[in-house]
């Protein structure tokens, strides 16, 4: 096989689930929320070129499907960590101290500024304005794990125990 096969064929491959989910949707244009929200499941963001093939298979512009992707605040179109960690810093939480608990987890990741992924993909930081868990503040979720009354040195807790079950 040349090189030009090659690549076509590894391009192939990964596009196979986003075609598979086009497929699965009938590829129906009036899907595309939930086909662009299989996709992040499938990648943790929305990739540039998917959106275009998105786009493509769906005869629409590739404008219209980006203009979607930036309406919606779930949607990420930056890569993320496999571990993506929400400090809430909403109303209830903030008063509660939720900052500190960004300090303490920015300090051991070493993210901070416009820098919220570790460079090995693994953690993502952020803060949300209200998880509407306020009863629980200060609030974090890991990925789908809600954690409640959280302070600092539990939050670093929280981040150990994931780096021990990753071997790191
Ligand atoms: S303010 Fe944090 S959960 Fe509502």
């Amino acid at each position: 096989m040349d090189a030009t096969a090659k690549v076509a064929q590894e391009a192939g491959r990964r596009f196979e689930k986003v075609i598979q989910i086009l497929d699965g949707h009938n590829r129906d244009r009036t899907r595309l929320v939930p086909i662009l929200q299989a996709v992040q499941e499938e990648y943790r963001y929305l990739p540039e070129e998917v959106m275009t093939l998105v786009a493509t298979s769906l005869g629409i512009s590739p404008a219209k499907v980006y203009g979607v992707a930036t309406f919606y605040s779930h949607f990420a179109l930056q890569p993320k960590g496999k571990y993506v960690i929400r400090v809430c810093d909403g109303t209830a939480c903030h008063v509660k101290g939720s900052q500190d608990l960004v300090d303490a987890l920015q300090g051991k990741l070493g993210l901070g500024g416009s820098r919220k992924t570790t460079a090995d993909m693994m953690f993502t930081l952020e803060t949300v304005s209200c998880l509407g868990a306020c009863g629980l503040a200060p609030a974090m979720v890991v990925n789908e794990d809600v954690h409640g009354q959280v302070g600092p040195d539990q939050a670093c807790e929280i981040l150990e125990g994931i780096r021990q079950q990753e071997g790191m």
